[in-house]
């Protein structure tokens, strides 16, 4: 048995250092193709809402009062949603089970299911493939259409983020050195099989603007096809990380003599005509992260002994330094959340402080605000709270240690610019860790704490299309508490909380917000239960999906929230093993109507003072949106779209920051020049040497969008102190192929921050030496919005264990993992 388990370890090992080489590489590139991608379904959606006369409306403030509405719960709901729930058992034992939707709104559901062995240093298993066109009602076995072969579970299916129908799954092909591919392009139907002449070690990647062309990285080679995966092309060797950026650039980093692990020695290349030509646009590189129309290198310093993020805005033509602390050896840098107007990044504090300082960056990215201090973010696991509310703009949260040591939520409504504790819950009783009552807050559990193992099964949940709202794990009291975590909602943005649901849930939105479900998180019982409700929380129905109660490992609804069916997954147990079972809720017939005009009110979003005149005001405009009532029952549908009615604000002196060589003292509003610049341990480039910088000093917060009032007109200052980085060479020359070839050492970046869509989805068991089973959910990201995230500087690293389950590739989050002991 030890020797079992120790096999398993040592496999588990030597597998993880692989997946974390990919999954750094894998990490950018998907999220940029998926923003694009993404944009794409969105202008073909009618615009339900565009003659709606918004003056019909009463301004309606939701509060406290209203949730207190008494619970109108729904009537026999029972016999219609029975009809509707269709379950669908395996005949399949494998222990893991991925599945992944294809295009939009197709219904189209791949799901692979793989038996492996981790034996030694090989892994031998065989893989199922089944399809759905009904949301996963039913499902076809379609495992001819790959002929047994096995295909890699974590990294095997590769879907077209632009919809498009395109699937490649890489498969093993155990008795030569290259892998067979199978690619289709009509959403799953068929598929071609085409052999690789390499291995890839991560998940093919498709370029954002055409997706015939391909990218794979083996063992330290850069592979493409512009076919589709027909032909493939080996376009350089000894390379690092891989990231596709925009206007179908490809980044990589190299390291001519080999060892990607002696970072801070690498280059950094580019290539925009896929792979003809390459251009070096960096040296002593450490690493390098992509985000909204940014790219981010860390540099190392001359000395290499501390080194600093660089910027371009062109891509990687021309670089500026970024106006942020260097870092030494054992700190880091890490891109939280970035789109195209600016950047959060985290810098890490010197020493083993488990916190660093979160800075919020100018439109440019070079000049940045400090946001937050003693900012939660672990340099061991590479665990950070940061997360983007994606239901309401401007709305951030994540945690700060404070300073006897305990946890604490803050949230900012003005992306970065001011950060303060959430409210306390008007039903949430204060728990122990509460001393004094008036500070007592709530609390939110989000990515430590689920590193912590602790009984969290799901991240912090927000839509785009679900307006203001977001669910979340969370206690009440003065810290974060290890206590049993409760569900608790907020429907304003998280200005205002209430709690829902008693004890840990997995929980899903469903048709832009208009229903919400949610199932018990008891690993060791099976269920028979899901709960749902239509007003956003009050009120909560129960309905007995089945008799025969299944062991429940996650929520699977297609991503991006419209939809109104809901799979739950999970397996059961026969007499001499468990097989998997899906139970799709059809939740359409539950509400008879569409909704129509008169079931919205208007809600203005960030509102807090309606007697003061530049309430709702954020970043320089208002946006009113229209809402579902509280106790409308009714289906929003596919088409819908989220209405908003934008109007700007006068600028005051908080729409500005203070630019470089300028600062605010404390308690004053107005910038002033800083004394002496040279001072400031910060060099500063802008444009290279080819402009000069001038300032009045202030410079409009990125995305403010505000008119007239305060314009800080000052003259004009010329800081022609201004130097061009010694740190990076561009040499501006083409090469050819790079010689030597050697043994490639994962370079690891931390992944930061899934707080978008559900899209893929694995559930996975694994047996681990024979006598213990490990369940392991997890949820992969097929449209990440704006925010190409990712990080840019290196954590380093963890015990294997750890990373295991949390430094799969920025698409795959683990939600659970659970060992059984029988
Ligand atoms: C399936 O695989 C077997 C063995 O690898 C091979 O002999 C057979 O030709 C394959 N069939 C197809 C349709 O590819
Ligand atoms: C590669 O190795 C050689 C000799 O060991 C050394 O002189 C050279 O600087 C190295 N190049 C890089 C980029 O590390
Ligand atoms: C649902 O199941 C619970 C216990 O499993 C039971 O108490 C309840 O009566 C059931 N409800 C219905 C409507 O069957
Ligand atoms: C639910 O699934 C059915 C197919 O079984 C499909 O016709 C329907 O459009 C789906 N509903 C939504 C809201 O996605
Ligand atoms: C609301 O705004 C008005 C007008 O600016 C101000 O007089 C009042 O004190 C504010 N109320 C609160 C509670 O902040
Ligand atoms: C700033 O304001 C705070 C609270 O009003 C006060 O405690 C602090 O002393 C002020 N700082 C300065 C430098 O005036
Ligand atoms: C946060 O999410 C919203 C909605 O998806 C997105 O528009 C915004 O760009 C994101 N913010 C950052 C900094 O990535």
């Amino acid at each position: 048995m030890v020797n079992m388990r120790a096999h398993y370890r040592c496999v588990a090992v030597l597998f993880i250092s692989a997946t974390l080489c990919l999954d750094f590489e894998d990490g950018a590139s998907p999220a940029m193709i998926k923003h694009t991608a993404f944009e794409k379904p969105r202008t073909s959606r009618s615009l339900r809402f565009k003659d709606v006369p918004l003056s019909g409306h009463g301004t309606v403030k939701r509060s406290e009062k209203s949730v207190r509405d008494s619970c109108k719960a729904l009537q026999d709901y029972e016999s219609k949603l029975k009809e509707n729930t269709h379950t669908y058992a395996f005949n399949d034992l494998s222990g893991s089970v991925s599945l992944a939707w294809i295009g939009d709104g197709t219904g189209v559901l791949l799901v692979l299911t793989t038996f492996q062995v981790p034996f030694f240093m090989i892994r031998f298993g065989h893989s199922r493939l089944y399809r759905s066109e009904d949301y996963g009602k039913t499902f076809q076995d379609v495992t001819d259409l790959i002929n047994n072969t096995f295909i890699q579970t974590e990294f095997g299916m590769a879907i077209d983020p632009g919809n498009t129908g395109k699937v490649i799954l890489t498969g093993d092909v155990s008795e030569g050195k290259g892998s067979r591919i199978f690619r289709s392009q009509d959403f799953g139907r068929s598929f071609t099989p085409s052999d690789l002449p390499f291995q890839p070690l991560m998940q093919i990647s498709y370029s954002p603007e055409n997706s015939d062309i391909l990218s794979a990285v083996s063992v330290s080679e850069l592979w493409l096809s512009k076919d589709f995966g027909i032909s493939w092309k080996k376009v350089h060797d000894s390379v690092c990380l891989v990231k596709w950026g925009i206007v179908d650039t490809l980044f990589f980093t190299t390291n001519p003599n080999g060892s990607c692990s002696d970072k801070g020695t690498l280059e950094l290349k580019k290539t925009s005509d896929y792979g003809r030509s390459f251009k070096t646009i960096g040296s002593r590189i450490y690493s390098f992260g992509l985000g909204g129309r940014f790219v981010f290198a860390s540099v190392m310093s001359a000395t290499g002994s501390t080194r600093m993020i660089h910027v371009s805005m062109d891509q990687g033509e021309v670089w500026n330094m970024a106006q942020l602390p260097m870092v030494g050896h054992e700190q880091f840098y890490s891109i939280l959340a970035a789109n195209d107007d600016m950047v959060f990044m985290h810098v890490d504090e010197a020493g083993d402080s488990g916190m660093g300082t979160i800075y919020v960056s100018d439109d440019r990215g070079t000049v940045f605000s400090k946001s937050l201090e003693r900012h939660l973010y672990t340099s061991t696991g590479g665990d950070t709270d940061f997360t983007n509310v994606t239901s309401l703009r401007g709305v951030y949260l994540t945690s700060v240690l404070a300073h006897d040591g305990s946890m604490r939520t803050v949230v900012t409504f003005d992306q970065g610019g001011k950060w303060r504790p959430l409210k306390k819950p008007w039903n949430g009783e204060c728990d122990s860790t509460a001393g004094d009552p008036n500070l007592c807050r709530l609390h939110i559990h989000a990515s430590y704490s689920t590193s912590m193992k602790l009984n969290v099964p799901m991240l912090p949940l927000s839509e785009p299309n679900a307006v203001g709202l977001v669910l979340a794990h969370g206690s009440v009291g003065e810290a974060v508490s290890v206590l049993s975590p409760d569900v608790f909602v907020s429907n304003d943005g998280g200005y205002t909380w209430f709690r829902v649901l008693r004890g840990p849930h997995h929980y899903a939105i469903l048709d832009s917000g208009g229903l919400l479900a949610a199932v018990e998180h008891n690993p060791n019982h099976p269920v028979s239960q899901i709960k749902f409700s239509t007003d956003e929380g009050q009120c909560w129905n129960v309905y007995n999906f089945t008799e025969e109660p299944l062991y429940f490992t996650g929520l699977a609804s297609e991503p991006g929230a419209r939809s109104m069916n809901l799979s739950l997954w999970g397996y059961r147990e026969s007499t001499i093993s468990q097989y998997w079972v899906s139970v799709t809720i059809d939740f359409s017939r539950l509400v008879s109507r569409d909704c129509g005009e008169e079931d919205y009110v208007q809600w203005l979003a960030h509102s807090d003072n309606t007697s003061n005149p530049t309430d709702g005001c954020l970043l320089g405009y208002k946006e009113r949106f229209l809402r579902l009532r509280k106790d409308s029952v009714c289906w929003k549908g596919r088409d819908y779209i989220i209405n908003n009615q934008p109007t700007p604000c006068v600028c005051t002196i908080d729409d500005f920051l203070c630019d470089f060589g300028y600062y605010r003292p404390e308690n004053s509003s107005e910038c002033v020049e800083q004394p002496d610049l040279k001072d400031h341990m910060l060099e500063f480039c802008l444009h290279s040497h080819t402009e000069r910088l001038q300032t009045s000093g202030y410079r409009k917060i990125p995305g403010d969008q505000c008119e007239g009032g305060l314009q800080p007109e000052r003259q004009l200052m010329d800081l022609s102190k201004t130097c061009v980085s010694n740190l990076l060479r561009p040499e501006l020359l083409s090469e050819a192929h790079s010689g030597s070839t050697g043994p490639v050492i994962a370079v690891v970046i931390t992944i930061l921050l899934i707080s978008a869509v559900a899209g893929v989805l694995l559930v996975k068991k694994y047996v681990c030496g024979g006598r213990f089973l490990v369940h392991r959910y997890s949820e992969m990201q097929r449209h990440v919005e704006a925010n190409g995230i990712e990080g840019v500087d290196d954590v380093d690293i963890v015990e294997a264990g750890k990373m295991h389950y949390n430094d799969d590739s920025d698409e795959v989050q683990t939600r659970t993992m659970v060992c059984n002991w029988p």
